[in-house]
């Protein structure tokens, strides 16, 4: 092992931590050094790994005192850089991974309480063993913290019906710069206490506090859902079936999810196994699941008649029904590989934008006519969560173009998209967050004020301007 002399920022560290929680190992440097889209790739201090509150408390009281940079990483699945150090070194990536226990369950308020380490996929396990709900659905829930998803707001498949992380949120526990630990894990769905701290922390990516645990809510479980792939005619009747189902159902409608034929022919092309059950003749489907806790048939006979009705509509062309889980797991398997498919395509540009849904079909025409005349080294591949208005305006390499060719376009596709979407009134963050990746976005979209409210909260929180520096906002 590598050790620094006593006096060095890492001597420090390794002196009172000792190997176990502050690790050197190149290998293991490499790793979270690196993000997942493998956008950037810096160089970390080291990479700590506290068991406890108690370990990150202490932990960061010393890096505040020594000035060391920390930078909070969960599962490391950020789309746009927001856990990876930078390249000088200094930074310190202290990862969560070990605070990993479901600390409580209690199924009779309808909550639990887990650490910031757990994986997205326990605690959704965590939740069914007590025969509740925890509805946060992302595809990289198998690998993801819960940590991460309260940092970022993680959004994901379910927001149509239960909300944004945000809105699963009853209380937190959080490690502040200097070390003291503000416990706020309520269990309580009215406290109107005077301002809601949490909120401050959630979505803010560890740049005011690190998440170390939180109270979150819980709901019955939808033990019968009815999942549908439809062709629909345009993305306009694709918002009017959004419409009648929500209707129907009275608002149970879990997903929405919008598909271009483009990306089930990548999927088709790129992911084994990939079953796709209907002809792929329209450009556009959509995957709809409607989840009650009622018995399956009632749910079953709603989306049934309202694609009929949507078919007598011409809003529709065809539709499978999953009639059996397995069925209803290939639908979403075709949905949840998409990203990948896309990276195996090659090189991509993502876009992660929301507009309010009676604009989402003009935007989407408008945005894709410029692609089609402005990127000819560019596939577009534009799924998403419709049904809450957030869309992937993602352009892969079109086959045959060169290597970087898309790469050198992104940061005049990136301007015009953002400001077609800023024209439209929407997001350029809806769920993915801002990392490094959009912070120039973040100054270029929020007006002064804003801007100097979010500086004056940073001052506040992060003095020393240790906390993941480099992301979110240039300070
Ligand atoms: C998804 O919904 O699959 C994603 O959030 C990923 C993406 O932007 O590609
Ligand atoms: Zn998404």
């Amino acid at each position: 092992m590598m050790r620094e002399g006593p006096s060095s920022a890492l001597g420090q560290l390794q002196q009172r931590f000792g190997a176990d929680l502050i690790v050197t190992d190149p290998a293991q440097l490499a790793v979270v050094s690196v993000d997942h889209r493998q956008l950037y790739r810096g160089q970390a201090l080291a990479l700590a790994l506290p068991r406890t509150v108690e370990d990150v408390s202490a932990l960061l009281a010393l890096c505040n005192a020594l000035r060391i940079a920390v930078v909070p990483q969960g599962g490391n699945t950020s789309y746009c850089g927001g856990a990876t150090p930078d390249a000088s070194g200094q930074q310190l990536v202290i990862s969560l991974r070990r605070l990993n226990r479901i600390r409580s369950v209690e199924p009779e308020n309808d909550s639990l309480v887990a650490e910031a380490g757990c994986i997205l996929a326990d605690v959704q396990r965590a939740a069914e063993e007590a025969g509740r709900f925890f509805p946060l659905s992302l595809g990289s829930e198998g690998s993801c913290q819960i940590g991460g998803n309260l940092s970022t707001n993680a959004g994901g498949l379910n927001v149509l019906r239960y909300g944004m992380t945000r809105d699963l949120v009853l209380g937190l526990e959080v490690v502040l710069a200097d070390g003291r630990v503000l416990s706020t894990l309520s269990r309580l769905r009215k406290d109107n206490t005077g301002y809601d701290l949490k909120h401050v922390f959630i979505g803010a990516e560890g740049t005011l506090g690190v998440i170390t645990a939180a109270s979150l809510k819980l709901f019955p479980p939808p033990a019968f859902a009815a999942t549908a792939l439809v062709a629909v005619q345009s993305v306009d009747a694709a918002i009017e079936l959004l419409m009648q189902v929500k209707h129907d159902s009275a608002g149970q409608v879990s997903s929405f999810e919008l598909i271009p034929r483009s990306a089930l022919e990548l999927v088709q092309q790129y992911v084994e196994a990939a079953e796709i059950p209907l002809a792929l003749e329209s450009d556009w489907y959509v995957l709809i699941e409607i989840t009650s806790s009622q018995a399956a048939y009632r749910i079953t006979e709603i989306l049934e008649q309202g694609l009929s009705r949507a078919m007598e509509q011409a809003w529709i062309t065809d539709a499978v029904i999953a009639q059996s889980e397995r069925e209803r797991q290939n639908l979403w398997y075709l949905r949840e590989h998409i990203p990948e498919a896309q990276r195996r395509r090659g090189e991509s540009l993502k876009h992660d934008v929301s507009i309010s849904i009676d604009r989402l079909a003009a935007f989407l025409r408008q945005a894709a006519d410029w692609v089609a005349q402005n990127v000819p080294e560019a596939h577009l591949i534009c799924y998403g969560h419709a049904g809450d208005g957030n869309l992937h305006f993602n352009l892969s390499q079109a086959p045959g173009s060169a290597t970087g060719a898309l790469l050198a376009q992104q940061d005049r596709v990136k301007r015009a998209i953002h400001d077609l979407v800023q024209s439209f009134d929407g997001s350029f963050s809806a769920e993915h967050g801002i990392g490094q990746l959009k912070v120039t976005e973040l100054e270029r979209y929020s007006s002064p004020l804003e801007l100097e409210l979010m500086r004056q909260i940073k001052r506040g929180f992060d003095p020393n301007h240790i906390l993941n520096p480099g992301k979110v906002l240039n300070v």
